[in-house]
């Protein structure tokens, strides 16, 4: 097992715009051991979705390096790094992204088809996936036949797919009321304790940034702790 789930060192990201670059990130460094949780807080437009883009594989930095599990990513050609990307992390948003048209099993199960395996075999990982988050009831139930936090476990069941090392979570509670939230989270701790996959939740809420092992704030486009 590699010591640092992630090593980011000196990330930079800048967007064109005029008369200058945006420079979002500049120069924001983590390491994160495996089964680590950090939380990520900032205030709006500080860059924390821009980070978790570039830690997430999503987006690649401008300058810096960054290292996932081991595996420097800047080698990656955009397949290896999108197939990378999908065995190693899994994301939660802030809104679920959950396909409308599919039910809760076959939206948790979607990684899975799409990396290529058997329907059945997916399906059953799913249903499984599905009752670890307590939505055994759910899952012929399409996303708007599911309440909010209800969808968000679902995308939680779905990041879960591939078996990931790291979840990056967006905001995953920023859609909810209280109570969901804290549902959201304890799932999120949970799969954390259990599966032991390292966890990085950007989020507004101090209750929330408090259950993480460490704290961190995003500010002039770098991170520091946060006292
Ligand atoms: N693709 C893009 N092109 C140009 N500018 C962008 C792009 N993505 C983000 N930005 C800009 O970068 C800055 C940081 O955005 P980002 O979404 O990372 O902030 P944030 O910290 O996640 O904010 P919030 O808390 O509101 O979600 C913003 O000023 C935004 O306008
Ligand atoms: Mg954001």
């Amino acid at each position: 097992m590699p010591e640092a789930i992630i090593r980011a060192a000196g990330i930079e990201r800048c967007f064109p715009s005029r008369p200058l670059p945006l420079r979002v990130l500049k120069g924001a460094d983590l390491s994160l051991r495996p089964q680590e949780t950090v939380a990520i807080v900032g205030s709006s437009g500080s860059g924390k979705s821009t980070l978790l883009h570039v830690l997430g594989c999503l987006d690649r930095p401008d300058g810096g390096t960054l290292s996932i599990d081991g595996h420097d990513t800047a080698r990656f050609g955009e397949r290896e790094l999108a197939a990378f990307r999908n065995r190693t992390i899994g994301f939660v948003f802030q809104f679920h992204y959950l396909l409308p048209e599919f039910t809760a099993l076959e939206n948790a199960a979607m990684p899975l088809l799409i990396a290529g395996l058997p329907r059945k075999r997916a399906l059953a990982i799913a249903e499984q996936l599905l009752l670890e988050v307590g939505l055994a009831e759910r899952l012929e139930h399409r996303p708007s036949e599911l309440s909010g936090g209800e969808q968000q476990r679902v995308a939680i069941a779905r990041a879960l797919a591939n078996s990931p090392s790291l979840i990056l979570a967006d905001e995953p509670t920023g859609n909810l009321d209280h109570a969901s939230g804290e549902l959201v989270a304890d799932l999120l701790w949970r799969v954390n304790a259990d599966r032991k996959v390292a966890l990085v939740i950007v989020t507004h809420n101090h209750e929330i940034a408090a259950r993480a092992g460490r704290v961190l704030e995003l500010r002039d486009g770098r991170l520091s702790p946060r006292p």
